[in-house]
């Protein structure tokens, strides 16, 4: 759970079939905004918030990867953060992270909890 925020305890996100390698998909856990994403066959989840001003990282719709597809990108200001920790290693808000959600898969099915 994170401090400040309500438990929501764990979310149905989707079938577990529906995320692929590199796809990524958003949702809600309460009122917070969150994405998660498989990466060389590992589920990650983080809410979607840029650490700089506490913004959605994204634009469009579940894009969330840099244009080499190495790092979670922040549409607003550029700041890159690396998929499997959610620490920023680049932009201005170096050295700070992305709030992570956990993830699990249950019966075929993805859920998410704070
Ligand atoms: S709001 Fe994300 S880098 Fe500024």
């Amino acid at each position: 759970m994170v401090e400040g925020y309500p438990d929501v305890g764990w979310v149905t996100v989707c079938p577990d079939e529906e995320v692929a390698n590199d796809q990524f998909r958003e949702f809600h856990l309460g009122d917070q905004p969150c994405f998660l994403f498989r990466r060389r066959g590992e589920l990650h989840a983080y809410r979607n918030q840029c650490p700089h001003l506490g913004i959605p990282l994204n634009w469009m719709p579940e894009k969330f990867m840099d244009l080499d597809n190495c790092f979670i990108h922040c549409a607003t200001h550029g700041a890159l953060f690396t998929p499997e920790s959610g620490d920023c290693i680049a932009g201005p808000c170096q050295g700070d992270r992305l709030i992570p959600v956990k993830v699990r898969v249950s019966g075929g099915v993805i859920e998410a909890s704070l």
